[in-house]
């Protein structure tokens, strides 16, 4: 029997006033031990109709939802929700892969910790106040769409100031909830196929009353942590090698269903999903390390190690230390499930040791008070950065998109020196690149012609890429002597 079935079987009996049979039933698949547990407990309120590698097709009441739910201890047992029979007893069949798709390098480390330097709280700060104003997101309450469509607006935002064509945002309408899930999509820029994806739900529940269901740390905080992670990227103009995603999942407390529509599309469109990083609860410090990676079965363990390879080389010492260890959650907790068991590598920083995470989650008291600072959050937001620029890479600099018929570049005297032939646009950025493809100058420009001062670099061989306001970019090889 898994560590946490007996203290459900315990909460279960103890709170086992007679549930009376009523409400829609809902199929979905879970653990099979928990199956078989509550089956014995509960008769009425579950029906399997088949096991297979470890999890059971089932039927189960919307009483039984609900005591999972309010479960507020141990939070489970999971269950992911089926649209029908069928379905769920197909999900049984899925033979996952779970590995990422590409091998994981950690190569960026300046542009990293230039990235690190940047995250900012107050920001994480104002986005967890801003979502649990809503009072509610529960999925088919008014105000969950309408967070939805704010946070659209949020990221709109930032991508308008950014003045990023290659960025963009889209709503992902479901078919089992009302509320709609958003996905902010930065395009690769070499293999744009290619994809990194970083993701946590926005709804939220409560009990007694989904209309009281504040959701701060479960899971504003989350998202915050996300927005901060996006606005540091267009900041620093991050353009990736592969496409990265973001995105704020519908419905995830009623059995993840926004991220399980939405990655079983992918799985069926194949698209290579690299890896699949989710965040749900950032904000509350409950044990002693910081950062606790889940170890569960469908969790992939090689992302597992990639995330702490990258936690050991930021965070062991400097301005972003902090510290992580591992834990459990016993079942599908939140959405990297979904992605798990479309065949995808997928894990979950979570906060806390599990057990020891924020005590009022999924009730009224869920708020930002309880925590009241952003620092927990931030160590999440740092993670994601390193995850997302490591994983996906800055874009690689092709030389051949150098056209001399668009721009003329002369060195003298450590001097480099550039025209526009044409004049449709001006030259914003000039960056300049070692043979080892590490960026080691940048200047801000605006003209058509002009000069940057290169003394302070040894003789050698370089590359020079220079970014117009109209969007388009050239690179070319130079030399210093
Ligand atoms: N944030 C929780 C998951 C969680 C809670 C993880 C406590 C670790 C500790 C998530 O939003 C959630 O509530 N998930 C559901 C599962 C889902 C399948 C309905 C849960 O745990 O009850
Ligand atoms: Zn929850």
């Amino acid at each position: 029997m898994k560590k946490f079935t007996s203290g459900i079987v315990a909460f279960l009996l103890f709170s086992a006033v007679a549930i009376a049979q009523q409400g829609t039933s809902v199929y979905a698949t879970m653990d099979a031990t928990d199956a078989v547990s509550i089956k014995e407990l509960f008769p009425n309120e579950i029906t399997i109709f088949e096991s297979k590698h470890t999890q059971a097709a089932v039927l189960i009441s919307e009483e039984l939802i609900h005591k999972i739910h309010d479960n507020v201890k141990t939070h489970g047992p999971g269950y992911i929700f089926r649209a029908s029979e069928e379905k769920a007893i197909q999900a049984l069949d899925r033979t996952a892969n779970r590995n990422p798709l590409v091998d994981f390098t950690i190569t960026e480390t300046t542009f990293v910790n230039e990235c690190l330097d940047l995250v900012d709280g107050t920001n994480i700060e104002n986005d967890i106040l801003d979502l649990q104003s809503y009072g509610t997101r529960y999925h088919n309450k008014p105000q969950a769409e309408q967070a939805v469509l704010d946070q659209q607006a949020k990221w709109d935002a930032m991508i308008l100031a950014s003045g990023r064509t290659d960025v963009h945002t889209r709503i992902y309408e479901h078919v089992n909830t009302p509320m709609p899930s958003v996905i902010l999509t930065i395009d690769g820029a070499n293999t744009p196929n290619e994809f990194v994806i970083i993701g946590g739900h926005i709804d939220s529940t409560a009990s007694p009353s989904n209309n009281d269901s504040s959701g701060a740390d479960d899971n504003a905080s989350g998202i915050a942590s996300l927005n901060e992670m996006v606005r540091v990227l267009l900041e620093k103009d991050f353009v990736p090698n592969r496409t990265i995603e973001v995105m704020a999942f519908a419905a995830e407390e009623i059995g993840l269903v926004g991220s399980a529509e939405i990655a079983e599309e992918y799985a069926n469109n194949g698209i290579n999903v690299a890896a699949y990083v989710q965040f749900d609860m950032t904000g509350y410090q409950g044990s002693n390390s910081d950062i606790y990676l889940t170890t569960d079965w469908y969790n992939s363990s090689t992302l597992n190690n990639y995330l702490a390879a990258l936690m050991d080389n930021y965070n062991a010492s400097g301005a972003h230390s902090f510290t992580y260890n591992y834990t459990e959650c016993g079942y599908g907790c939140s959405d990297h499930a979904s992605w798990a068991d479309n065949g995808f590598a997928a894990a979950f920083p979570f906060e806390a040791d599990f057990g020891e995470h924020n005590p009022n989650i999924h009730t009224s008291a869920d708020t930002y008070s309880f925590f009241n600072t952003p620092e927990h959050s931030v160590k999440f937001a740092k993670l994601g950065l390193e995850f997302l620029i490591e994983a996906a890479k800055p874009q690689i600099l092709s030389v051949d998109d150098f056209s001399e018929n668009a721009i003329r570049v002369f060195v003298k005297d450590k001097t480099l020196n550039y025209r526009l032939n044409n004049t449709v646009s001006n030259v914003k950025e000039i960056s300049v690149y070692n043979v080892a493809g590490q960026k080691i100058f940048s200047e801000v420009m605006n003209n058509e012609e002009g000069s940057v001062q290169l003394q302070q670099f040894a003789q050698g061989f370089y590359i020079a890429h220079f970014t117009l306001e109209n969007g388009h970019a050239f690179t070319t090889k130079f030399i210093l002597n």
